[in-house]
């Protein structure tokens, strides 16, 4: 079995070893959500200490789809050349990165996108602020297709690929969770019909992509919530989103999972993400409070994940996978 240190190819993508940086929200976006020199000395940080993988952070596709200052965007073409900037300066250290693409949906706040957020239904979110209304078909056509149109962008920055965000209660989170979505018509209902949405997302982006880039999804694998979306359920849904075409689960948390707060056991959510890999067949990141480099290695090689994701530590500790690779006794 391969270990944290081994090379790992997915699809076109071949990433020198198994850390990657998850994303996470900066807030360094000027007002119209351009990349600033911040953003480029903090990605570039990691990338010099040697993480495999960066997937830059949830980035809006649309402005109707923003969910804080500071955000990253991409939801027009002058967003482009920043973009290609950052890209540039990762790719010049050997790091592949890719970028998340996000719409709020039902968790939008007024204050921020100037209007009353859409969701599937008319329900509060757990962390919205307002009631939505219900996002009609020709709205979640627009949707999809600014999904489509911001990883054309993305591909044309350079990046090597991009990730869907339908974990933390985003909106493809948001259609796929039977709290959420109430809806009666096509789009609600049953798995297949709470997929459907999520599914033209995913078709519209992988018409963008290249054929060889992969296709990383993060996925909610369990709402933690009353009346959510289940383990159980989740299961099911991965193999629904592989056969629709998803390349790579980032398995985290669901709508009432945001994943960060107050989770101090290693690996709290790998279980999560060993659930998932038991009923796929393409790589699955594992995250949660990562941080003893033989616990890494040893999850990998004992197969419950294919990669590890290091999020807060990366933050505070840049060097933390040179610094792995010492304590593995690995030669980089
Ligand atoms: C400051 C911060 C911002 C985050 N922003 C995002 C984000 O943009 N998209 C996302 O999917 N997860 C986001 N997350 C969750 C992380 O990707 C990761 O799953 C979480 O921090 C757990 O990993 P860790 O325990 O290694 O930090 C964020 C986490 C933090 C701490």
């Amino acid at each position: 079995m391969a270990g944290l240190f081994d090379q790992i190819k997915i699809k076109g993508l071949s990433l020198p070893n198994r850390i990657v940086m998850p994303p996470m929200a900066t807030g360094m976006a000027t007002e119209d959500g351009e990349v600033t020199d911040r953003h480029i000395t903090h990605y570039v940080a990691r990338a010099k200490g040697g993480v495999g993988l960066i997937i830059i952070e949830h980035t809006y596709v649309s402005e109707d789809g923003k969910a804080h200052k500071g955000q990253l965007g991409l939801y027009d073409d002058k967003l482009i050349p920043g973009l290609r900037r950052l890209v540039a300066a990762v790719h010049a250290e050997g790091t592949g990165v890719i970028i998340q693409l996000t719409h709020v949906g039902a968790a939008a706040s007024r204050n921020i996108t100037g209007g009353q957020p859409g969701g599937p239904s008319e329900i509060l979110h757990p962390r919205g602020s307002e009631i939505p209304h219900a996002l009609t078909v020709p709205e979640m056509k627009t949707i999809a297709a600014k999904f489509g149109e911001a990883a054309h962008r993305a591909v044309a920055a350079g990046v090597d690929s991009v990730e869907l965000h339908g974990a933390h209660g985003f909106l493809l989170c948001q259609f796929l969770s039977p709290y959420t979505n109430r809806r009666t018509d096509e789009y609600g209902g049953d798995l297949t019909g709470r997929l459907r949405f999520p599914v033209e997302v995913i078709k519209e982006v992988k018409t963008r992509l290249g054929k060889n880039m992969p296709l990383f999804y993060r996925f909610g694998a369990d709402d933690m919530l009353e009346g959510g979306l289940t383990r159980q359920e989740a299961k099911l849904a991965a193999q629904q989103l592989e056969q629709d075409g998803v390349d790579v689960f980032d398995v985290s948390g669901g709508l009432g999972g945001d994943g960060q707060r107050n989770h101090t056991e290693q690996g709290y959510y790998v279980p999560l993400a060993a659930g998932i890999k038991e009923v796929v067949q393409v790589p699955v990141i594992g995250v949660g409070h990562i941080t003893e480099p033989e616990y890494a290695d040893r999850i990998i090689r004992e197969g419950k994940v294919d990669l590890v994701a290091v999020g807060r530590l990366l933050l505070s500790n840049p060097d933390f996978p040179k610094q792995a690779a010492v304590k593995l006794g690995i030669k980089l």
